[in-house]
Protein backbone atom coordinates (compact mmCIF):
# COMPACT_ATOMS: atom_id res chain seq x y z
CA UNK A 1 0.00 0.00 0.00
CA UNK A 2 1.40 3.39 -1.10
CA UNK A 3 0.94 6.35 1.45
CA UNK A 4 -1.46 8.37 -0.55
CA UNK A 5 -3.36 10.28 1.72
CA UNK A 6 -1.02 9.80 4.67
CA UNK A 7 0.40 13.26 6.55
CA UNK A 8 3.28 13.78 8.59
CA UNK A 9 3.34 13.71 11.98
CA UNK A 10 6.24 14.51 14.16
CA UNK A 11 7.12 12.15 16.36
CA UNK A 12 3.74 9.68 16.19
CA UNK A 13 2.15 12.38 18.38
CA UNK A 14 -1.31 11.05 19.08
CA UNK A 15 -0.64 8.13 16.26
CA UNK A 16 -2.60 4.95 17.87
CA UNK A 17 0.26 2.01 16.81
CA UNK A 18 -0.84 -0.80 18.56
CA UNK A 19 -3.90 -2.48 20.56
CA UNK A 20 -3.34 -2.89 24.21
CA UNK A 21 -4.59 -4.90 27.46
CA UNK A 22 -1.91 -3.75 29.43
CA UNK A 23 -1.99 0.23 30.29
CA UNK A 24 -5.08 2.72 29.68
CA UNK A 25 -3.36 6.25 29.92
CA UNK A 26 -5.90 8.87 29.85
CA UNK A 27 -3.79 12.07 29.82
CA UNK A 28 -6.50 14.42 29.51
CA UNK A 29 -8.02 13.92 32.95
CA UNK A 30 -4.67 12.91 34.53
CA UNK A 31 -5.73 8.93 34.74
CA UNK A 32 -3.49 5.67 34.82
CA UNK A 33 -4.56 2.08 35.05
CA UNK A 34 -2.97 -1.72 34.64
CA UNK A 35 -5.01 -3.98 33.47
CA UNK A 36 -8.12 -2.03 34.90
CA UNK A 37 -6.46 -1.46 38.44
CA UNK A 38 -5.96 2.30 38.94
CA UNK A 39 -2.38 3.62 39.93
CA UNK A 40 -2.91 4.67 43.28
CA UNK A 41 -4.61 0.94 44.27
CA UNK A 42 -1.32 -0.62 42.49
CA UNK A 43 1.14 1.64 44.14
CA UNK A 44 -0.61 1.96 47.79
CA UNK A 45 -1.45 -1.96 48.03
CA UNK A 46 0.29 -3.86 45.68
CA UNK A 47 3.69 -5.37 45.50
CA UNK A 48 6.01 -5.10 42.55
CA UNK A 49 5.81 -8.78 42.06
CA UNK A 50 1.95 -8.78 41.96
CA UNK A 51 2.01 -6.08 39.57
CA UNK A 52 4.27 -8.13 37.79
CA UNK A 53 1.92 -10.68 37.47
CA UNK A 54 -0.61 -8.76 36.70
CA UNK A 55 0.80 -7.47 33.64
CA UNK A 56 2.56 -10.95 32.47
CA UNK A 57 -0.91 -12.83 32.71
CA UNK A 58 -3.56 -10.30 32.89
CA UNK A 59 -4.62 -10.89 36.39
CA UNK A 60 -3.82 -10.17 39.97
CA UNK A 61 -2.48 -13.57 41.68
CA UNK A 62 -4.18 -15.55 43.97
CA UNK A 63 -2.25 -16.50 46.71
CA UNK A 64 -0.74 -19.49 45.45
CA UNK A 65 0.03 -17.62 41.95
CA UNK A 66 1.89 -15.09 43.81
CA UNK A 67 3.93 -17.40 45.94
CA UNK A 68 4.71 -19.20 42.00
CA UNK A 69 5.78 -15.82 40.91
CA UNK A 70 7.76 -14.79 43.74
CA UNK A 71 9.47 -18.10 44.13
CA UNK A 72 10.53 -17.88 40.48
CA UNK A 73 11.80 -14.26 40.78
CA UNK A 74 13.77 -15.18 43.69
CA UNK A 75 14.90 -18.56 41.81
CA UNK A 76 16.45 -16.63 38.73
CA UNK A 77 18.75 -13.51 40.35
CA UNK A 78 21.79 -15.18 40.13
CA UNK A 79 23.76 -13.80 36.93
CA UNK A 80 26.32 -15.43 34.91
CA UNK A 81 30.12 -15.18 36.85
CA UNK A 82 30.97 -14.05 33.21
CA UNK A 83 29.04 -11.05 33.15
CA UNK A 84 30.79 -10.09 36.78
CA UNK A 85 33.89 -10.42 35.61
CA UNK A 86 33.11 -8.44 32.35
CA UNK A 87 32.00 -5.62 34.34
CA UNK A 88 35.67 -5.22 35.36
CA UNK A 89 36.71 -4.87 32.58
CA UNK A 90 34.58 -1.62 31.26
CA UNK A 91 36.15 1.54 32.06
CA UNK A 92 35.12 2.39 35.74
CA UNK A 93 33.30 5.99 34.34
CA UNK A 94 30.98 4.25 31.68
CA UNK A 95 27.25 5.36 32.08
CA UNK A 96 25.86 2.97 34.01
CA UNK A 97 23.15 2.71 31.37
CA UNK A 98 25.86 2.16 28.39
CA UNK A 99 26.74 -1.09 30.80
CA UNK A 100 23.10 -2.24 31.42
CA UNK A 101 22.33 -2.43 27.62
CA UNK A 102 25.95 -4.55 27.07
CA UNK A 103 24.53 -7.00 30.31
CA UNK A 104 21.46 -7.18 28.72
CA UNK A 105 22.77 -8.67 24.95
CA UNK A 106 25.53 -10.82 27.13
CA UNK A 107 22.55 -12.18 29.19
CA UNK A 108 20.63 -13.29 26.12
CA UNK A 109 24.43 -14.52 24.61
CA UNK A 110 23.33 -17.74 27.43
CA UNK A 111 19.94 -17.60 28.12
CA UNK A 112 18.63 -21.15 27.51
CA UNK A 113 15.28 -19.70 25.58
CA UNK A 114 16.93 -16.89 23.82
CA UNK A 115 15.81 -17.74 20.58
CA UNK A 116 12.46 -18.77 20.72
CA UNK A 117 9.95 -16.13 20.94
CA UNK A 118 6.42 -18.60 22.46
CA UNK A 119 4.52 -17.22 24.76
CA UNK A 120 5.77 -19.62 27.25
CA UNK A 121 9.62 -19.19 26.84
CA UNK A 122 8.84 -15.63 26.88
CA UNK A 123 7.44 -15.69 29.89
CA UNK A 124 10.28 -17.21 31.23
CA UNK A 125 12.65 -15.00 30.01
CA UNK A 126 10.26 -12.32 31.20
CA UNK A 127 10.58 -13.44 34.97
CA UNK A 128 14.44 -13.94 34.69
CA UNK A 129 14.68 -10.98 33.07
CA UNK A 130 13.09 -9.05 35.53
CA UNK A 131 15.33 -10.51 38.22
CA UNK A 132 18.49 -10.39 36.57
CA UNK A 133 18.34 -6.78 35.67
CA UNK A 134 18.62 -5.81 39.39
CA UNK A 135 20.93 -8.23 40.33
CA UNK A 136 23.37 -6.63 36.97
CA UNK A 137 22.87 -3.12 38.02
CA UNK A 138 23.46 -3.93 41.57
CA UNK A 139 27.02 -5.81 40.52
CA UNK A 140 28.55 -3.45 37.91
CA UNK A 141 27.74 -0.86 40.49
CA UNK A 142 29.62 -2.89 43.53
CA UNK A 143 32.51 -3.47 41.16
CA UNK A 144 32.80 -0.53 39.57
CA UNK A 145 33.21 0.93 43.18
CA UNK A 146 36.04 -1.44 43.54
CA UNK A 147 33.58 -3.59 46.49
CA UNK A 148 32.48 -7.42 45.78
CA UNK A 149 28.90 -7.77 44.25
CA UNK A 150 25.98 -8.95 47.25
CA UNK A 151 24.56 -12.21 46.37
CA UNK A 152 20.98 -11.47 46.27
CA UNK A 153 18.89 -12.26 49.92
CA UNK A 154 16.14 -15.16 48.76
CA UNK A 155 14.57 -13.90 51.77
CA UNK A 156 13.91 -10.01 50.87
CA UNK A 157 10.62 -8.99 48.52
CA UNK A 158 12.46 -7.91 44.95
CA UNK A 159 12.27 -3.81 45.66
CA UNK A 160 14.14 -4.89 49.14
CA UNK A 161 17.11 -7.08 47.93
CA UNK A 162 17.91 -4.89 45.05
CA UNK A 163 18.45 -2.13 47.60
CA UNK A 164 20.34 -4.78 49.78
CA UNK A 165 22.41 -5.67 46.64
CA UNK A 166 22.92 -2.08 46.00
CA UNK A 167 24.04 -0.44 49.31
CA UNK A 168 24.94 -4.16 51.36
CA UNK A 169 22.26 -3.05 54.35
CA UNK A 170 18.84 -4.82 54.52
CA UNK A 171 16.82 -1.68 54.12
CA UNK A 172 14.10 -1.05 56.78
CA UNK A 173 10.32 -1.79 55.70
CA UNK A 174 8.92 1.75 55.56
CA UNK A 175 11.98 2.38 52.68
CA UNK A 176 11.32 -0.93 51.11
CA UNK A 177 7.45 -0.21 50.57
CA UNK A 178 8.26 3.43 49.41
CA UNK A 179 11.32 1.72 46.69
CA UNK A 180 8.51 -0.91 46.02
CA UNK A 181 5.78 1.24 44.67
CA UNK A 182 8.61 3.31 43.09
CA UNK A 183 9.35 0.17 40.96
CA UNK A 184 5.37 0.02 40.56
CA UNK A 185 4.93 3.69 39.30
CA UNK A 186 7.53 3.16 36.50
CA UNK A 187 6.50 -0.67 35.62
CA UNK A 188 4.45 0.34 32.50
CA UNK A 189 3.00 3.14 30.92
CA UNK A 190 1.42 2.69 26.99
CA UNK A 191 3.66 3.66 24.18
CA UNK A 192 6.14 5.58 25.64
CA UNK A 193 9.41 5.59 23.50
CA UNK A 194 11.17 2.74 24.86
CA UNK A 195 8.39 0.33 25.33
CA UNK A 196 7.39 1.02 21.79
CA UNK A 197 11.09 0.71 20.96
CA UNK A 198 11.17 -2.64 22.07
CA UNK A 199 7.87 -3.82 20.25
CA UNK A 200 9.75 -2.19 16.98
CA UNK A 201 12.03 -4.84 17.52
CA UNK A 202 10.38 -8.09 18.18
CA UNK A 203 7.78 -7.08 15.30
CA UNK A 204 10.59 -8.27 13.04
CA UNK A 205 10.53 -11.42 15.10
CA UNK A 206 13.75 -10.29 16.71
CA UNK A 207 13.85 -12.18 20.30
CA UNK A 208 13.10 -10.46 23.50
CA UNK A 209 16.71 -9.81 24.79
CA UNK A 210 17.45 -7.95 21.52
CA UNK A 211 14.45 -5.94 22.06
CA UNK A 212 15.63 -5.20 26.15
CA UNK A 213 18.73 -3.97 24.56
CA UNK A 214 16.63 -1.84 22.15
CA UNK A 215 14.72 -0.42 25.31
CA UNK A 216 17.31 0.99 27.10
CA UNK A 217 19.09 2.72 24.15
CA UNK A 218 15.74 4.68 24.46
CA UNK A 219 15.33 4.98 27.76
CA UNK A 220 18.82 6.43 28.60
CA UNK A 221 17.55 9.63 26.81
CA UNK A 222 17.42 12.69 28.50
CA UNK A 223 14.32 13.26 27.18
CA UNK A 224 12.98 10.08 28.29
CA UNK A 225 14.13 7.84 31.53
CA UNK A 226 17.40 9.93 31.82
CA UNK A 227 15.16 13.09 32.74
CA UNK A 228 15.32 11.86 36.57
CA UNK A 229 18.79 12.12 36.91
CA UNK A 230 18.84 15.64 35.26
CA UNK A 231 16.12 16.52 38.00
CA UNK A 232 18.45 15.58 40.61
CA UNK A 233 21.68 17.20 39.02
CA UNK A 234 19.07 19.80 38.57
CA UNK A 235 18.67 20.35 42.13
CA UNK A 236 22.16 20.00 43.13
CA UNK A 237 22.61 22.88 41.07
CA UNK A 238 20.53 24.98 42.63
CA UNK A 239 21.84 23.94 45.64
CA UNK A 240 19.70 25.50 48.48
CA UNK A 241 15.56 26.69 48.34
CA UNK A 242 16.74 30.14 48.96
CA UNK A 243 18.29 30.14 45.41
CA UNK A 244 15.05 28.70 43.70
CA UNK A 245 13.29 32.09 42.31
CA UNK A 246 16.89 33.17 40.97
CA UNK A 247 17.09 29.93 39.38
CA UNK A 248 13.63 29.74 37.70
CA UNK A 249 14.05 33.33 36.52
CA UNK A 250 17.08 32.95 34.93
CA UNK A 251 16.10 29.26 32.89
CA UNK A 252 13.04 30.86 31.63
CA UNK A 253 14.80 33.76 30.16
CA UNK A 254 17.63 31.57 28.96
CA UNK A 255 14.21 28.97 27.27
CA UNK A 256 16.04 25.94 29.16
CA UNK A 257 14.36 22.86 28.97
CA UNK A 258 13.58 21.66 32.33
CA UNK A 259 13.89 18.39 33.42
CA UNK A 260 10.92 16.84 34.63
CA UNK A 261 8.31 19.16 33.49
CA UNK A 262 6.26 18.52 30.32
CA UNK A 263 5.00 15.20 28.99
CA UNK A 264 3.83 14.12 25.04
CA UNK A 265 0.04 12.07 26.38
CA UNK A 266 -0.16 14.35 29.81
CA UNK A 267 -2.11 17.54 29.69
CA UNK A 268 -3.73 18.16 33.38
CA UNK A 269 -0.82 16.17 35.25
CA UNK A 270 0.71 13.25 35.74
CA UNK A 271 -0.97 10.96 37.87
CA UNK A 272 2.08 9.33 39.70
CA UNK A 273 3.86 12.78 40.05
CA UNK A 274 1.24 13.46 42.34
CA UNK A 275 1.69 10.10 44.40
CA UNK A 276 5.57 10.72 44.53
CA UNK A 277 5.31 13.91 46.07
CA UNK A 278 3.85 12.39 48.84
CA UNK A 279 6.78 9.59 49.31
CA UNK A 280 9.75 12.29 48.73
CA UNK A 281 7.96 14.35 51.38
CA UNK A 282 8.02 11.37 53.73
CA UNK A 283 11.85 9.54 52.41
CA UNK A 284 12.93 12.76 52.46
CA UNK A 285 12.01 13.90 55.77
CA UNK A 286 13.10 9.90 57.05
CA UNK A 287 16.07 10.52 56.03
CA UNK A 288 17.35 13.95 57.25
CA UNK A 289 17.60 15.75 53.35
CA UNK A 290 13.99 17.32 53.48
CA UNK A 291 15.45 20.08 51.56
CA UNK A 292 15.37 18.47 48.57
CA UNK A 293 11.85 18.15 49.02
CA UNK A 294 11.14 21.95 49.95
CA UNK A 295 13.48 22.94 46.61
CA UNK A 296 11.34 20.49 44.19
CA UNK A 297 8.16 21.93 45.65
CA UNK A 298 8.84 25.47 45.17
CA UNK A 299 10.39 25.02 41.88
CA UNK A 300 7.65 23.25 40.96
CA UNK A 301 5.32 26.18 41.99
CA UNK A 302 7.58 28.99 40.01
CA UNK A 303 7.78 26.37 37.27
CA UNK A 304 3.91 25.62 37.11
CA UNK A 305 3.02 29.83 37.44
CA UNK A 306 5.33 30.88 34.88
CA UNK A 307 4.98 28.05 31.91
CA UNK A 308 2.13 25.77 33.37
CA UNK A 309 4.10 23.08 32.78
CA UNK A 310 3.37 19.78 34.88
CA UNK A 311 5.74 17.75 36.86
CA UNK A 312 5.83 14.46 35.19
CA UNK A 313 7.01 10.85 37.03
CA UNK A 314 10.55 11.98 37.11
CA UNK A 315 10.35 15.32 38.69
CA UNK A 316 9.57 13.82 42.22
CA UNK A 317 11.02 10.35 42.13
CA UNK A 318 14.73 12.41 41.94
CA UNK A 319 14.55 14.11 45.46
CA UNK A 320 12.90 10.41 46.31
CA UNK A 321 15.39 8.02 45.09
CA UNK A 322 18.37 10.42 46.41
CA UNK A 323 16.74 10.14 49.93
CA UNK A 324 16.58 6.07 49.53
CA UNK A 325 20.29 5.91 48.93
CA UNK A 326 20.62 5.71 45.07
CA UNK A 327 23.22 6.96 43.19
CA UNK A 328 22.58 9.83 41.00
CA UNK A 329 23.66 8.09 37.94
CA UNK A 330 21.29 4.85 38.84
CA UNK A 331 18.17 6.84 38.82
CA UNK A 332 17.71 5.95 35.48
CA UNK A 333 18.75 1.90 35.53
CA UNK A 334 16.53 1.10 38.07
CA UNK A 335 13.96 2.72 35.89
CA UNK A 336 15.12 0.45 33.68
CA UNK A 337 14.61 -2.48 36.36
CA UNK A 338 10.93 -1.12 36.75
CA UNK A 339 9.82 -0.73 33.19
CA UNK A 340 11.37 -4.35 32.24
CA UNK A 341 8.07 -5.90 33.72
CA UNK A 342 6.25 -3.80 30.98
CA UNK A 343 8.74 -4.01 28.43
CA UNK A 344 8.54 -8.18 28.57
CA UNK A 345 4.89 -7.65 28.87
CA UNK A 346 4.39 -5.69 25.79
CA UNK A 347 6.51 -8.15 24.14
CA UNK A 348 4.73 -10.97 25.03
CA UNK A 349 1.71 -8.76 23.63
CA UNK A 350 3.51 -8.44 20.28
CA UNK A 351 4.54 -11.47 19.84
CA UNK A 352 0.55 -12.75 20.17
CA UNK A 353 -0.78 -10.66 17.34
CA UNK A 354 2.52 -9.39 15.29
CA UNK A 355 2.14 -7.26 12.19
CA UNK A 356 5.89 -5.96 11.24
CA UNK A 357 6.01 -2.08 12.17
CA UNK A 358 7.02 -0.16 8.97
CA UNK A 359 5.82 3.44 8.85
CA UNK A 360 6.55 5.56 5.68
CA UNK A 361 8.77 8.66 5.07
CA UNK A 362 7.91 12.03 2.93
CA UNK A 363 10.44 12.66 0.44
CA UNK A 364 11.65 15.90 0.59
CA UNK A 365 15.39 15.61 -1.21
CA UNK A 366 16.29 16.70 -4.47
CA UNK A 367 13.74 16.01 -7.69
CA UNK A 368 15.31 12.72 -9.79
CA UNK A 369 18.25 13.92 -11.42
CA UNK A 370 20.77 12.28 -13.92
CA UNK A 371 23.97 10.74 -12.90
CA UNK A 372 27.35 12.63 -13.64
CA UNK A 373 30.82 10.24 -13.55
CA UNK A 374 33.63 11.58 -11.32
CA UNK A 375 35.36 13.84 -13.69
CA UNK A 376 32.26 15.87 -14.30
CA UNK A 377 31.44 16.85 -11.05
CA UNK A 378 32.32 19.95 -9.31
C1 LIG B 1 9.08 10.16 30.67
O1 LIG B 1 5.92 8.96 27.08
C2 LIG B 1 5.93 8.51 28.30
O2 LIG B 1 4.98 7.93 28.78
C3 LIG B 1 7.24 8.78 29.06
C4 LIG B 1 7.22 8.48 30.54
C5 LIG B 1 7.08 7.00 30.81
O3 LIG B 1 6.65 6.64 31.93
O4 LIG B 1 7.54 6.19 29.97
O5 LIG B 1 6.15 9.18 31.15
C6 LIG B 1 8.53 8.89 31.21
O6 LIG B 1 9.86 10.12 29.77
C7 LIG B 1 8.61 11.46 31.23
C8 LIG B 1 9.23 12.70 30.51
C9 LIG B 1 10.66 12.90 31.02
N1 LIG B 1 11.34 13.94 30.23
C10 LIG B 1 11.58 15.17 30.74
O7 LIG B 1 11.23 15.54 31.86
C11 LIG B 1 12.38 16.07 29.82
C12 LIG B 1 11.77 17.48 29.80
N2 LIG B 1 10.47 17.39 29.14
C13 LIG B 1 10.41 17.80 27.75
O8 LIG B 1 11.57 17.55 27.01
C14 LIG B 1 9.08 17.45 27.10
O9 LIG B 1 8.09 17.91 27.93
C15 LIG B 1 8.80 16.04 26.69
C16 LIG B 1 9.90 15.45 25.89
C17 LIG B 1 8.55 15.18 27.88
C18 LIG B 1 7.52 16.06 25.83
O10 LIG B 1 7.85 16.78 24.74
P1 LIG B 1 6.85 17.09 23.53
O11 LIG B 1 5.52 16.47 23.73
O12 LIG B 1 7.59 16.77 22.29
O13 LIG B 1 6.64 18.64 23.70
P2 LIG B 1 7.57 19.72 23.04
O14 LIG B 1 9.02 19.42 23.34
O15 LIG B 1 7.18 19.86 21.61
O16 LIG B 1 7.17 21.02 23.87
C19 LIG B 1 5.94 21.69 23.60
C20 LIG B 1 6.15 23.09 24.14
C21 LIG B 1 7.43 23.71 23.61
O17 LIG B 1 7.26 25.10 23.60
P3 LIG B 1 7.42 25.85 22.18
O18 LIG B 1 8.84 25.54 21.74
O19 LIG B 1 6.37 25.22 21.26
O20 LIG B 1 7.17 27.29 22.53
O21 LIG B 1 6.33 23.05 25.57
C22 LIG B 1 7.66 23.46 25.90
C23 LIG B 1 8.47 23.40 24.63
O22 LIG B 1 9.50 24.36 24.66
N3 LIG B 1 8.19 22.52 26.86
C24 LIG B 1 9.11 22.80 27.75
C25 LIG B 1 9.31 21.61 28.46
N4 LIG B 1 8.51 20.65 27.97
C26 LIG B 1 7.82 21.22 26.97
N5 LIG B 1 9.79 23.92 28.02
C27 LIG B 1 10.68 23.87 29.03
N6 LIG B 1 10.92 22.78 29.77
C28 LIG B 1 10.26 21.63 29.50
N7 LIG B 1 10.50 20.55 30.22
Amino acid sequence: MDKQGSQLIRGLEGVVAAETRLCDLDGTHGRLAYAGYDIEDLARRATFEEVCHLLWWGELPTAAQLDKTTLALIAARAIPKELIQAFGLVPKDTDPMRVLQAAVAMLGMRDPDATDNSRAANLRKAVRLTSQLATAICAHHRVRSGQEPVAPAADLSHAANTLYMLTGRRPTAVVAKAFDASLTLYAEHELNASTFTTRVIVSTQSDMHSAVAGGVGALKGPLHGGAGEAVMRTLMEIGEVKNVDAFTQKALAEKRRLMGFGHRVYTAGDPRAAILRGMAEEACRQSGQFKWYEMAVKLHERVHAAKTLIPNVDFYSAPLFYSLGIPVDLFTPVIAAARIAGWTANIVEQHDDNRLIRPRGDYVGPTRRAFGPLDTRG
